[in-house]
């Protein structure tokens, strides 16, 4: 699967998206959007088309730009072609939107046991990750890398997120105490904000390569760009056919009609269905393993982007509606019993995968053990693929909304696709529920009580707060 390539240029959009499922023609319409809700939204959707036009022209929208930056995807596939034969380890630090695009395509596109495999099979260095400030994880993954080739990308827009800041601090000085600063400095490259910020300080003031998060674009916008790119490219991902399959999508959803752009078409059907048809949560359900990453990140980016207390007009209207996300099969063992006779309040998006990249015939079962005879002479993926197709059945049998988004393979076209519809979709649902899509208000006061606690200069009231016992705090412990 390593090193998948695509004509980089001109790739027409391959996802189709069934929704009959979702609608009343399928549900019946007390649980599926009707012609008539759709009907309800097209003025709604055309102009907030429009609106977003008039932002983008205005630089608000910029992520939508992303795919045409050639100049910085041609730097960064130099800049991973030498690191590739250099490097044995990768390690990437950020979180959130600075890890999960990255993490997504990673796992989309290279082998599920790529760290495993012989580096001559592997190509490029193993890769890891730190997001969580997690100490058992930061000490395993300094206990695998031979610190001497291995490269560190530390990712923050923001330049202060608290998370980013210790791990990096962490590896930074486990780096200058293996290598020496000079040498250290050499491998690590910094992705943030191309003027401001504390990362941007301490790479200007250290001498860190440094590659732009661009000004104007929320974190989890960024994986078109080198928050996202950089990453794939050292794990070997063909990063220009990816950026091609985002222009691809972007092209065709270029109209204003609600029923023919397929990110407005999702919006309305994921916003329709929850207000008025009760399904506050969207489940995304891949059928490949390698798609799990892709539904995580759009996990983020839904729930982020949507999940307002305030409407644009400044009203409390708590929006938004949670994601999850599931995989197919294995969560037909865990989750779908609940998803077709628990509450019906779940709006399922099904991915399914036309042709898997590699085929897998079912061996005959033993003689004598007949029932297992259906299975002799199929193929893993046809029965994944019918594995998918039964539950999305079942599912509308039990009235349970689902719609099926198929890709006829799983390559960086496709990614890029996913990338860019799925960020459309929740622009566009943001103007559907009348909220702000971009920024994140209801992070801010974590992490402000983490800076408090913590010690940071500037948060001594918010500490004093946090740290006052209620009188009565001791009532509400169970000790044993
Ligand atoms: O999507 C977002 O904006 C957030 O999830 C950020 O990516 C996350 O909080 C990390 O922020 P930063 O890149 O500033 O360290």
């Amino acid at each position: 699967m390593e090193g998948t390539t695509l004509s980089a240029d001109s790739l027409p959009s391959r996802l189709v998206i069934d929704y009959r499922n979702a609608t009343a023609a399928g549900v019946g319409d007390l649980d599926g959007v009707t012609d008539a809700d759709l009907d309800s939204v097209v003025e709604q959707v055309r102009s907030a088309h429009e609106r977003i036009a008039r932002e983008h022209e205005s630089q608000v929208q910029l992520w939508q730009d992303l795919p045409d930056n050639m100049a910085l995807a041609d730097e960064i596939a130099q800049f991973a072609s030498r690191a590739r034969e250099r490097y044995t380890d990768f390690i990437l630090i950020g979180i959130g939107g600075s890890t999960l695009g990255a993490i997504a395509t990673i796992q989309a596109l290279t082998h599920p046991y790529r760290n495993l495999l012989h580096p001559e099979l592997r190509g490029g260095p193993r890769f890891f990750v730190l997001d969580n400030p997690d100490p058992e994880k930061v000490t395993a993954t300094l206990d695998t890398v031979n610190l001497e080739t291995t490269l560190v990308n530390v990712v923050s827009k923001s330049g202060q997120t608290a998370e980013t800041a210790a791990n990096f601090l962490v590896v930074r000085d486990a780096m200058y105490e293996a290598l020496g600063p000079g040498q250290a400095r050499k491998q690590i490259v910094a992705s943030t904000d191309p003027e401001s910020g504390l990362l941007r300080q301490m790479a200007d003031q250290e001498g860190y390569r440094t590659f732009p998060v661009p000004p104007g674009v929320d974190g989890r916008q960024t994986v078109l760009s080198a928050v996202g790119l950089l990453p794939a490219a050292l794990a070997g991902v063909d990063i220009h056919a990816m950026l091609a399959g985002a222009r691809a999508m972007r092209a065709r959803a270029s109209s204003a009609d609600v029923r023919e752009n397929p990110a407005y078409l999702l919006a309305a059907l994921s916003v329709l269905s929850d207000r008025k048809h009760g399904k506050s949560m969207l489940v995304t359900m891949p059928y490949a393993d390698s798609l799990f990453g892709i539904a995580d990140w759009f996990r983020q980016l839904w729930a982020e982007s949507l999940g307002k207390k305030l409407s644009v007009d400044n009203e409390v209207v708590n929006a938004g509606q949670t994601p999850i996300k599931a995989l197919g099969a294995i969560d037909q063992h865990s989750q779908i019993q609940l998803y077709t006779e628990g509450p019906n309040d779940k709006l399922l998006q099904l991915i399914a995968v036309e042709r898997y990249r590699d085929a897998v015939n079912i061996p005959s079962p033993p003689d004598g053990i007949s029932e297992l005879g259906y299975l002799g002479g199929g193929e893993l993926g046809q029965l994944l693929d019918r594995e998918r197709l039964a539950t999305s059945w079942a599912l509308t049998e039990a009235q349970r909304p689902n719609l099926t988004i198929s890709v006829p393979t799983i390559d960086p076209g496709i990614v890029g696709e996913f990338f860019y519809l799925f960020q459309l979709q929740t622009v566009m649902a943001g103007a559907l529920y009348g909220v702000n899509p971009f920024g994140q208000p209801g992070v801010e006061a974590g992490k402000n009580a983490t800076y408090a606690l913590m010690g940071r200069i500037g948060y001594e009231d918010l500490r004093a707060e946090l740290l006052a016992e209620p009188n009565d705090s001791d009532s509400y412990v169970n000790r044993p």
